[in-house]
């Protein structure tokens, strides 16, 4: 069993960060230069020149090509080796790996595994961050753990009530009982809390200016491996939506994971909040940003402990699950036979 699962759609990045030149990430193990031709192409390759290893993310973007900033061998975005300087013929050889890359709303997908594959799988649906009605902020963080670390911290949100206190966390969020349950046939691990009567933490009063008592759902859709989203509601105690669907008295927010693997003990998380209130404030916008940004340090600073904890320890070791650890024992055992395959 290898320690990624290859054969998935994974965030790399974000468009914004090709804007003015390549850029190098290392994804579930392999260093690859992302970068967009001057026809706005984009292009993931093997993030080393054929001839001497040099990263080709260190040289030159000229027109739809790479130029190492070595020796000079240049790359169309397929990966083949189009030029080499002073000879005009080469190996048919000189190509370097190509990798399936989509570009879907602000996040660049990445395809590791299988090129053959990457053609039958669609990118999994992520509306919010691309459709009209919805604004969002993003940004992203590297951790030094591996990355099912990440998604027992994802799938079990009760960690909000200490971990994330004063944020987006009250005691009432590891107090209420959860449901998992998986859909197989469309690959997805959900997670539902649905709290009623309780306290609305700062990041939903503040940016909503919702007051008094509320009923706050966590409906949690993870499709393994990468994408994780979180449905939020906040409304008033009691409303409830109408029969059609709609719900015009309470505020929805999307938080949005990539966990993508960059090694086997270091994970990149993007993540993204969207919302469907207030989309023409800005101070809701910084506000959000600077709330978002704070949560994450919080699990990336305990994350990078317990991988530290987890690495340091030789041989059997007690983990207990209790019941709030349901979805995520789901997740991972999705995850495990995915890697098996
Ligand atoms: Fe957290």
């Amino acid at each position: 069993m290898g320690p990624f699962v290859t054969n998935a759609w994974y965030v790399a990045g974000w468009g914004t960060e090709v804007a003015s030149g390549p850029l190098a990430r290392t994804i579930c193990g392999d260093p690859i230069v992302f970068f967009r031709g001057e026809s706005g192409s984009l292009a993931a390759l093997a993030d080393r020149c054929v001839h001497r290893r040099y990263p080709l993310s260190l040289g030159l973007v000229k027109g739809d090509t790479i130029e190492c900033g070595y020796h000079g061998f240049t790359y169309d975005c397929s990966g083949m080796c189009v030029s080499v300087p002073g000879q005009s013929k080469f190996p048919s050889t000189a190509r370097v790996k190509s990798y399936p890359v989509v570009e879907q709303g602000p996040w660049i997908w990445v395809w590791i595994g299988d090129p053959d594959k990457a053609s039958s799988t669609e990118v999994p649906k992520h509306p919010w961050l691309y459709d009209v009605g919805w604004r969002w902020i993003g940004n992203h963080a590297s951790i030094n753990c591996r990355s099912g670390l990440l998604v027992d911290n994802l799938m079990d949100l009760s960690h909000e009530s200490y971990l994330h206190a004063g944020y987006i966390g009250t005691p009432e969020v590891a107090q209420t009982p959860i449901d998992s349950s998986i859909d197989d046939k469309a690959g997805i691990v959900r997670v539902n809390r649905h709290m009623h009567n309780v306290e609305c933490p700062p990041f939903y009063s503040k940016s909503s200016g919702i007051s008094g008592r509320i009923d706050r759902w966590q409906d949690i859709e993870y499709r393994p491996p990468c994408l994780y989203v979180l449905h939020s509601r906040i409304a008033p105690t009691g409303v409830l939506p109408n029969s059609d669907g709609s719900d015009p008295d309470a505020i929805h927010m999307k938080i949005l994971y990539g966990v993508t693997p960059e090694t086997e003990n270091s994970t990149w998380n993007f993540y993204a909040v969207a919302r469907d209130f207030s989309l023409s404030d800005d101070w809701v916008s910084e506000f959000l940003t600077e709330m978002q940004d704070a949560v994450v340090k919080q699990d990336v600073d305990a994350l990078n402990v317990l991988e530290k904890v987890i690495a340091s320890e030789s041989g059997q070791v007690q983990e207990l699950s209790i019941k709030i650890d349901t979805g995520g024992l789901v997740a991972r055992n999705v995850l495990k036979k995915m890697r098996e395959r």
